[in-house]
């Protein structure tokens, strides 16, 4: 099928690759030249598994081209909006800017038949808002969300868990969901659960399983300030109740918290949209999960202040971690950052490494000292932070090594990613989050 993506940035780019992986032909576009610029190159403007071969082999094939201009989406079935929906500034509800100009952009280039499916997460109610503009043109609007995460969204794309297709009432809306299927027809072969449903369900599964995850989230971090006050580790707490298929021990992992470009926009704009909608007290604990979140930054950076004897002024703070999870460059949000940011503030001579994000964090903290050598990184350091979970700290620093290169004897684990018993019995101060 002939398909078009209106946006490029991480959802669209990893979609736009996707598609033509498994046969279509497609057109990415985006206003913003040098991105199409290297994408055109095969060059992945973010760094995501995966994403890398499926460009060059797209690009090769001729199936994949992307263009600035708009106009290349003539012609095609199906065009799907994959551009940003960020936290408004000065507020907690989306900017829909980009989701409003991308689909009055397309509307010279629909012809009666065609499928416009928006796969950017939105507040419940913009589909049924923006549909009138599209059927004018005889085309049909979808809401078709994505559950990619970041360092898996290659995998998750072409092989998702289930689909959703949010359509409009009736035979229009049949069609339209047929459509779909004939897009995603390996997954579909494969059983993968195929849900159709309205508008209002297909936007709010998409903002109800990021409410969810944030939540289990935060609920673990909140056991973990109650390990804390009561000597319980919550990492057993979590093994223990993890055990309950009910309850599943994925996202129970206590640390520092969630952040990237998804889950604490995400759970503002729902709290946001439901104050609009009188529902205020309906996801009034979504405040609450993100305040637990935000809180978990605080405590880390006082387990370093206290690792220190009380103060870290003057001392050498080597942070494991810039991105706001592994496997990927993204540092939107990131409690890794933030913890760095907050005791570069408190004096501590802050250094970070990170094998990916560096680049992305310089641009927006370049007060911060950053190294790409994750043994210079904790070199003469007083203090380790470990904030990202990557392999290259988690697995494959020893306790031995890093004792031949640091000044102090402090491991602060912000993730619980490490084997403390180790780092207890190679003389250092093991300090996890939520354990004694
Ligand atoms: C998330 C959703 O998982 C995905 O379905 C949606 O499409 C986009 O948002 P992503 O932002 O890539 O994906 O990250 P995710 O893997 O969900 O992790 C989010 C944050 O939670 C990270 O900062 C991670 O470190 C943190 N996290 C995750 C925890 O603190 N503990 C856990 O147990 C799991």
């Amino acid at each position: 099928m002939r398909l078009s993506v209106v946006g490029c940035g991480y959802l669209g780019a990893v979609h736009a690759a996707a598609m033509a992986s498994i046969g279509h032909e497609v057109v990415g576009i985006d206003v913003d030249p040098r991105k199409i610029a290297s994408l055109t190159r095969g060059e992945a403007p973010f760094f995501e598994p995966g994403l890398q071969d499926l460009l060059s082999e797209g690009l090769a094939s001729g199936r994949l081209t992307f263009t600035t201009s708009i106009a290349a989406a003539a012609g095609a079935a199906v065009h799907f909006i994959g551009v940003g929906t960020p936290q408004q500034a000065g507020g907690y509800a989306a900017d829909l800017t980009y989701v409003n100009t991308a689909v009055d952009s397309l509307l010279p280039y629909l012809a009666p038949g065609d499928v416009v499916a928006g796969k950017s997460t939105v507040p419940v109610g913009t589909t049924a808002e923006l549909a009138p503009r599209v059927s004018a043109t005889g085309a049909t609007l979808v809401w078709n969300p994505e559950f990619l995460r970041e360092g898996w969204a290659v995998q998750d794309t072409i092989d998702p868990d289930r689909l959703v297709a949010g359509v409009p009432a009736g035979l229009e809306g049949e069609r339209a969901a047929d459509i779909l299927r004939e897009v995603y027809r390996p997954a579909v072969d494969k059983r993968t659960p195929f849900i159709v449903t309205d508008y209002a369900t297909a936007e709010l599964v998409k903002v109800a399983a990021n409410a969810f995850l944030a939540t289990k989230i935060s609920f673990i971090n909140a056991m973990a300030e109650i390990a804390e006050v009561t000597g319980a580790d919550v990492t057993q707490l979590a093994d223990a109740i993890g055990h309950d298929a009910r309850i599943g021990r994925k996202f129970l992992g206590a640390g520092i918290g969630f952040g990237g470009g998804c889950l604490p926009k995400d759970i503002r704009a729902f709290a946001a949209r439901a104050e609009e909608l009188g529902r205020r007290e309906s996801v009034n604990f979504l405040r609450e999960v993100d305040a637990i979140n935000l809180r978990r930054r605080d405590r880390a950076v006082q387990l370093v202040v206290d690792g220190l004897g009380g103060s870290v002024f003057g001392k050498k703070v080597a942070m494991l971690g810039a991105a706001f999870k592994p496997h990927s460059d993204d540092v939107r949000d990131s409690p890794a950052l933030d913890v760095a940011v907050q005791l570069n503030g408190l004096g501590a001579d802050v250094v970070v490494t990170d094998p990916q994000a560096i680049e992305n964090a310089r641009r927006i903290h370049p007060q911060l000292t950053y190294e790409a050598d994750r043994d210079v990184t904790i070199r003469n350091a007083d203090a380790i932070v470990m904030v990202t979970e990557w392999d290259e700290y988690r697995r494959h620093l020893s306790p031995e090594h890093a004792s031949s290169l640091t000044r102090g004897r402090v491991i602060v684990d912000g993730r619980n990613g490490l084997d403390a018993d180790a780092w207890r019995a190679a003389g250092w101060k093991y300090v996890g989050m939520g354990r004694p």
